[in-house]
């Protein structure tokens, strides 16, 4: 559902904020169990692990309980 509200507010030029739920295993950063792909550009984005020279991917695994759980909508990569 997150992702058609994300898509829709694409498609109409609004900008939102999704809460992202996820059912935590540690819940404070250790496992990466809960991430998702977000824009190496977002301000959100994690430094680790960092991405190897020559490595084109435009994104990075942020993790909902470190990072988020909010995430604006046009920087998920999903
Ligand atoms: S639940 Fe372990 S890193 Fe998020």
């Amino acid at each position: 559902m997150l992702r058609a509200v994300a898509r829709v507010a694409g498609e109409t030029g609004v900008r939102a904020q999704l809460s992202l739920e996820e059912t935590f295993a540690c819940g404070v950063g250790a496992c990466w169990g809960c991430v998702v792909p977000l824009a190496r550009e977002s301000a959100q984005a994690p430094n680790f692990p960092p991405v190897a020279a020559g490595e084109t991917r435009d994104y990075v695994h942020a993790r909902i309980c470190k990072e988020g759980p909010v995430f604006w909508a046009h920087e998920l990569r999903w």
